[in-house]
């Protein structure tokens, strides 16, 4: 889910990238707004750097105006979460004031907000700003500590940032869906797999793990068990999942294997090698003027195997993936059926888009009997329109049993 995250001038505005750090973790994509006054205290390159976007800074930023950024964001995100929020703007809020970027956002958008306030306590106290939040909470907004129980039981906070991990838990409890999926183990692969030619060098395939951990991350909030078997990436394992960390096709196989006779799913996100160089070297090629020959033979296919050994039993569901060049159904559709699969998700990694080493992507879910095209999306919500199509596969198999 993208989240939007706005930071105004608070001594807290510091903790709002550990506010980040943690909800990627728990699988959310976050757009950083800040407000003129939050710049005095923290460096837009900060949020940039572990946003790995753009940091919205201003209206009239060049750029910004094509499509009306405000617009075109207030509709893309899933959740405004402002902390720390100062006194100005939630006046501003309350009152419909919108001059800068922010402002003009909270007006703009239909997703819940969330805002986590920060403030000295005799401003905290003042009616003025008593009387903003209530107007605000009267509206549906919600509020992390002090906010949270001032309409109960009267204001007591003491204007202090409430901890970073306070806020991620609202805000991630107000996007998540129930738990869907309570019960249930998942077993899901990402990542690209390392084939060592010797202790220095390997091949490799640029492979990010974001869809894999997007989907992992997306079943652990909806209440599965899940182990996340890894190749190298640079990703933190989501929130609630046992992550395995494995480097080649041959180790991904093994760890595979194990867990897959007790999981009720598998989702084979992972693009593994299909060679592995013959015989890696114990010690490293030295250079030579002359050509290099190197033989590759080829890997085991986990997920046919993992289809050849499930038979005719209905569980584990099998999901895999194809990554292609150019339309990807006939080819998806034949690996489909070869590999005894329940779906696929087929995509064009040579779309702009879709594919490696970006946020967003677009496929088609391929099921024996169906065949759904998805807009690019964030892999965030693809992994949760993935989860839609297991949960129903699931059910339809306990529905026949
Ligand atoms: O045949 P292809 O590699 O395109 O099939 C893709 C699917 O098969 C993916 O789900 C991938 O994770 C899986 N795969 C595998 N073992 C391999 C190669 C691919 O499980 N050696």
């Amino acid at each position: 889910m993208l989240i939007a995250l706005g930071v105004t001038g608070g001594i807290g505005a510091y903790k709002a990238v550990e506010v980040v750090r943690g909800l990627q973790k728990r699988g959310h994509d976050v757009v950083a707004v800040m407000t003129r006054s939050a710049r005095r205290f923290v460096g837009e390159v900060t949020f940039e750097a572990i946003t790995r976007r753009r940091v919205i800074t201003s209206q009239f930023a060049p750029g910004a105006n094509a499509d009306i950024e405000h617009i075109a964001l207030a509709s893309d995100i899933g959740l405004l979460v402002v902390a720390p929020a100062t006194a100005n703007v939630i006046g501003k809020f309350a009152n419909g004031i919108a001059d800068d970027f922010l402002s003009s956002l909270y007006l703009a958008t239909r997703a819940p907000v969330l805002i986590a306030p920060a403030m000295n306590t005799n401003m905290l106290e003042h009616p003025a700003v008593r009387a903003n939040l209530q107007t605000l909470a009267s509206r549906g907004v919600r509020f992390v500590d002090p906010g949270e129980g001032f309409l109960a039981c009267g204001w007591i906070g003491k204007g202090r940032l409430a901890e970073p991990e306070e806020v991620v838990e609202a805000a991630d409890r107000l996007v998540r869906p129930v738990g869907t999926l309570l019960g249930r183990r998942l077993l899901i692969s990402a990542g690209p797999t390392y084939e060592d030619i010797d202790p220095v060098r390997y091949v490799g395939n640029r492979s990010s793990g974001r869809m894999g951990y997007a989907i992992a991350a997306e079943a652990a909030r909806r209440g599965a068990e899940v182990v996340l078997v890894s190749g190298p990436t640079t990703l933190d394992a989501p929130a609630g999942v046992r992550i395995e960390r494995v480097r080649s096709a041959a180790e991904m196989a093994r760890a595979m294997s194990t867990h897959a006779r007790t999981v009720d799913a598998i989702v084979m996100a992972a693009a593994v090698a299909d060679y592995t160089p013959e015989r890696p070297h114990d010690t490293k090629i030295a250079k030579r003027d002359a050509p290099m020959d190197l033989t590759l033979v080829r890997t085991p296919d986990i997920l046919a195997d993992l289809g050849r050994a499930r038979g005719n039993a209905p569980l584990p569901i099998l999901v895999g993936f194809a990554a292609e060049t150019g339309d990807p159904r006939a080819r998806a559709r034949e690996k489909l059926r070869a590999k005894h699969l329940d779906l696929i998700v087929a995509n064009d990694v040579s779309r702009p888009g879709a594919g490696f080493e970006t946020n967003t992507n677009a496929a088609f879910l391929i099921s024996p009997d169906d065949e759904v095209e998805t807009p690019v999306q964030l892999k965030t919500e693809l992994a949760a329109t993935i989860l839609d199509r297991l949960e129903r596969l699931l059910a339809a198999h306990s529905a026949r049993v």
